[in-house]
């Protein structure tokens, strides 16, 4: 499978007044054409800055890329002018946010906000348009579109409102879509309709997919591979039967022995002790070696290498491919 995206050793710093917060310290994956990779791991260690990142989006003032490659397809997004990166921001990467609401314009109707991306990308006749937004709206399953699209994101449940920001991400036929907790806002059913409806929609457009969450159940129903994130850095990266099988990183096998199984819904969630490191000073070493049962000395003070378990799959752990 040819490389869509690939990403090299991304940096991402936030100057706040307390002091430069280290929040991607040398990232690097790649995702293939109509593959979606899952980026997990808690909060705070670094997904939306690095999904933010990949679209020169950074918070201002303060965020910047300090060092990396990023490339889409043959394009060098480092070297693009503002202006450039406008142009293949909505054409050729689109996102999803978290917070419907927040996306979504409360004055401007639902079927004004679907054509907005494909009126700056394409300039498309009047009537071509409005059919192209109307067919946007019924690929996302929203029904009666014609009567539909005049209404405000207020008209609409929380599920139809996220569904109408997927519309807007896909209406130019994106590259690549990067989903920030997609659902994280929306009711377990209405999540698991939404979900599926990406699927299709991945499907048929063959869009490749970022797809960052927490919650290793939507890895398992959505991804083709994962990479585990822990404090700025990927811990693990493997395709996910790998993942799920054999888990390499004391990180990533605390995270899915936190996961309720099936038979153990009711029980309490078992949690990691301790907290991510603060990203202003990451502690030395491994930064997950202060919560990792198994950590030695060495852990403290190495950092750990890349190990090779297997085709695609990597751990960055001292104690890797030996335990
Ligand atoms: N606007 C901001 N200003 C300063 N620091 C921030 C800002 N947004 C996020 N951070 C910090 O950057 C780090 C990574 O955050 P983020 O990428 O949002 O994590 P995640 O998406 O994995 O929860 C965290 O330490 C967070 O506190
Ligand atoms: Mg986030």
């Amino acid at each position: 499978m040819t490389s869509l995206l690939e990403v090299e050793e991304l940096r991402v710093e936030l100057a706040t007044r307390s002091g430069v917060v280290h929040a991607v310290d040398g990232v690097s994956f790649h995702v293939a054409e109509g593959e979606t990779l899952g980026i997990v791991g808690e909060s705070g260690c670094g997904k939306t800055m690095t999904a933010l990142a990949l679209q020169r989006m950074l918070p201002r003032p303060g965020g910047r890329i300090a060092g990396g490659a990023i490339r889409l397809g043959a394009e060098d997004l480092m070297a693009k002018s503002e202006a450039e990166m406008r142009a293949i921001r909505g054409r050729d990467i689109a996102m999803i946010l978290q917070d419907p609401m927040s996306s979504l314009n409360p004055v401007m109707s639902i079927g004004a906000q679907v054509a907005e991306p494909i009126r700056a990308h394409q300039r498309p006749a009047r009537n071509v348009l409005h059919e192209a937004v109307l067919r946007m709206l019924d690929a996302v399953r929203i029904p009666s579109p014609a009567a539909r699209a005049g209404d405000y994101p207020h008209q609409l449940s929380g599920g139809m409102r996220q569904r109408v920001v997927g519309a807007i991400a896909l209406s130019c036929r994106p590259r690549l879509l990067i989903a920030d907790e997609p659902t994280t806002a929306l009711d377990v059913t209405i999540q698991a309709q939404y979900l599926a409806l990406l699927k299709d929609l991945q499907r048929d457009t063959g869009v490749a997919m970022i797809l960052i969450t927490h919650d290793f159940g939507i890895v398992a129903k959505m991804c083709d591979r994962v990479a585990v994130m822990y404090a700025g850095r990927i811990v693990e990266t493997a395709d996910v039967r790998t993942l799920f099988a054999r888990p390499a990183h004391p990180y990533t096998r605390a995270l899915l022995e936190a996961l309720p199984s099936m038979e153990h819904r009711s029980e309490r969630l078992k949690v990691i002790d301790g907290q991510p490191p603060d990203l202003r000073a990451p502690p030395a070493g491994c930064r997950f070696a202060p919560r990792c049962a198994v950590a030695t000395s060495a852990c403290h003070t190495t950092d750990p290498p890349a190990v090779a378990l297997g085709p695609g799959h990597v751990a960055h752990c001292l104690l890797a491919g030996n335990a």
